[in-house]
């Protein structure tokens, strides 16, 4: 049998299921004649193995003694030696990430065998990505790519939180409801910046209803993290692009009569015109995003404009009527992210996400920044622009 499942411990696990996914695992790698055992043991079990082998005397998750290092290496090459996994603790942080039990502990088990075949994650930052990544294959194989918390789980060690660009534009509309000189977007942008945003974002609308001209040019003045400048793709917004020199243009759709930004930039049958005013921008130094819908055809019309970045239209996941709507949007999203990574760009999002939207997203690996303003602003007014930047930096953190 290429793989044994010794269970020296009480809890219940599904051990015939594990056995299976991990025979399959190494059909997967292509050595179906190679043989491996996993122990399963308890807390106490485990930390007597840590403390004797690796000088740490606490419990841990998952230990791999490999068999192609040791005398016998040579003698018996089709073993590839011991994983011994604490079921105790898989539970404990399975329930702790908030992921399905027997998910994690097949995780952990790929991962013991990883380090079984040579996979070192600990000798350095190269040698851990590969890892992951076999991993991330190894698992989405085997539990097809449905199982979306653990893969998450897996790839996140990976990335570094999303940062966070803070939209200011409506702290202009307070102002300019009135036609008055507070509460000004430049205050607010210091407060936001002083409370760890990543970045200032404003829109510089045709009908300048928010944003004015002036405050785009004291922004790019004072701002001390970037500066990123929302505009249509015309004559007179690049133009303007070029000479205040933001340190990112993003391309979005303009109508007069909308609320906010309804939709993404369509660049599917526009793409040498799209590419046009990119290249312009870029050619005079400029950093380009294009704000773009979650959709595959989009995407790769995008990806033939030239632009650095793309920034993933969040509004219908945000103004799902439902759970399934919300699942469904939800899962456009993450599959967008990968193939916007996948064609080479940085991918951002944003627009409608709010405090109790944003955990799933800011999960989404691939998703390095996002820009969000009314739900900000709209806190702000209750506890203050660096508060409410800080509370949603903290979701974004720690949802990954
Ligand atoms: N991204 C883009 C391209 C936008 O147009 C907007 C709205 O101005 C946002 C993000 C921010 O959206 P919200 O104000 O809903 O957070």
């Amino acid at each position: 049998m290429p793989v044994e499942i010794i269970d020296q411990q009480d809890l219940p696990v599904p051990r015939s299921w594990l056995r299976k996914k991990l025979e399959e695992a190494l059909l997967f790698l292509g050595i179906p004649e190679k043989e491996a055992t996993f122990i399963l043991l308890d807390d106490f079990q485990i930390t007597l193995y840590n403390q004797q082998y690796l000088g740490r005397p606490y419990p841990t998750n998952v230990i791999s003694f490999s068999q192609r290092e040791g005398p016998f290496a040579a003698i018996q090459p089709h073993l590839l030696g011991d994983a011994l996994l604490s079921v105790e603790t898989a539970r404990r942080e399975a329930k702790e990430y908030n992921l399905p039990f027997r998910h994690y502990l097949l995780a952990l088990a790929i991962h013991g065998l990883l380090h079984l075949l040579g996979h070192e994650h600990e000798t350095s930052p190269v040698a851990a990505q590969l890892m992951v990544k076999k991993e991330l294959k190894l698992l989405k194989g085997l539990l097809g790519v449905k199982a979306r918390k653990i893969l998450n789980f897996v790839r996140r060690r990976e990335y570094m939180p999303a940062k966070l660009a803070v939209n200011v534009d409506h702290v202009a509309t307070v102002r300019e409801a009135r036609k008055v000189n507070y509460p000004d977007p430049i205050h607010a942008a210091v407060l936001a910046e002083l409370g760890g945003a990543h970045g200032i974002v404003v829109h510089l609308r045709e009908d300048r209803r928010h944003i004015q001209d002036r405050d785009v040019r004291l922004l790019r003045e004072i701002v001390k993290t970037k500066l990123v400048l929302e505009m249509a793709a015309t004559e007179e917004m690049i133009k303007l692009a070029k000479e205040i020199r933001p340190d990112q243009v993003t391309l979005v759709p303009e109508r007069r009569q909308e609320i906010t930004t309804e939709g993404g930039l369509k660049v599917k049958g526009r793409t040498a015109k799209v590419r046009e005013v990119v290249e312009e921008l870029k050619e005079a130094g400029l950093k380009v995003s294009i704000f773009i819908d979650p959709d595959p055809e989009q995407l790769k019309a995008a990806a033939k404009t030239g632009a650095d970045v793309v920034e993933l239209h969040t509004g219908h996941y945000a103004e799902a009527k439902g759970p399934e709507e919300m699942e469904l949007e939800f899962a456009r999203l993450e599959e967008a992210a990968r193939i916007a990574r996948d064609l080479g760009f940085e991918v951002h999002a944003g627009h409608g996400l709010h405090y109790e939207n944003i955990t799933p997203v800011a999960a989404i690996p691939e998703i390095e920044e996002f820009s969000i303003g009314h739900a900000i602003v709209a806190r702000a007014i209750m506890i203050g622009m660096k508060e409410a930047v800080r509370e949603m930096l903290c979701l974004i953190e720690r949802a990954r």
